[in-house]
């Protein structure tokens, strides 16, 4: 609540909105409301079909990225951060969407307990979004470029209630549980390059800003 609080001072009057998924995030979707509710103006762009129903439900205007494709500040949740402000993104399944409003973003800020700082990315299972189609080779083409790095983890196909969790652009999602991740851009390069990988949620230079609530109050971070 109180990183979500602090990012909304980074919120001015008119701006394009890229709007984060999660439950910090939607703190922040929350406060945003009250704001606009008071008379402040911005039009926002969800990440998700669920930031998009609250945004709808607390009466945001809301835009989207084909009508409103560059934004001012895009405010968002993370699972890892560490000292570079690179992240994991994703345990709620919409790091695609995510990650192209991050892309289009002057800046992104992300928002977060200190629970999520991490020396070295890894120990939040990373997820990689793949497509339907040839599901057991795109796992193993992923086990493959993972192996070339010295890295290896199991390749859980995400379920939910039961059956295989969709996103919101149709696609699977396997979190891969690495650990460590030494060298997050070389993995992300490994990555893209297999077949049927859509997105995965390692986000690398994209966040300027890093928002953590700790005990000890709020402190920001800028890349070290
Ligand atoms: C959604 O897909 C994620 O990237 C979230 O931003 C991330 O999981 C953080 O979520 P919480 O704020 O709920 O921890």
């Amino acid at each position: 609540m109180r990183a979500a609080e602090a990012a909304l001072g980074h919120v001015e009057d008119g701006m394009r909105l890229g709007i984060g998924t999660g439950s910090t995030a939607e703190e922040f979707v929350r406060l945003l409301a009250a704001r606009v509710a008071g008379g402040m103006t911005i039009v926002g762009v969800p990440t998700s079909e669920r930031t998009a129903d609250l945004c709808t439900e607390l009466g945001i205007t809301q835009s989207t990225l084909d009508e409103t494709p560059e934004l001012d500040l895009t405010v968002d949740g993370a699972d890892e951060v560490d000292p570079q402000l690179n992240l994991i993104k994703g345990g709620g399944g919409a790091l695609l969407r995510e990650k192209i409003v991050a892309a289009a973003s002057k800046r992104m800020i992300v928002i977060a307990d200190d629970s999520k700082l991490v020396g070295t990315l890894g120990r939040f299972p990373l997820p990689i979004e793949v497509n339907r189609f040839g599901l057991v080779a795109t796992q193993l083409g992923i086990a493959r470029a993972a192996s070339q790095l010295g890295l290896s983890a199991p390749l859980i196909l995400r379920m939910t209630d039961g059956q295989p969790f969709v996103t919101d652009g149709g696609h699977l999602i396997l979190d891969a549980s690495f650990g460590r991740i030494p060298d997050p851009r070389a993995l992300s390069n490994a990555l893209h390059a297999v077949p049927g990988v859509v997105e995965h949620g390692l986000f690398l230079n994209l966040a300027k800003v890093a928002i953590i609530a700790g005990e000890g109050g709020i402190r920001t971070m800028r890349p070290a």
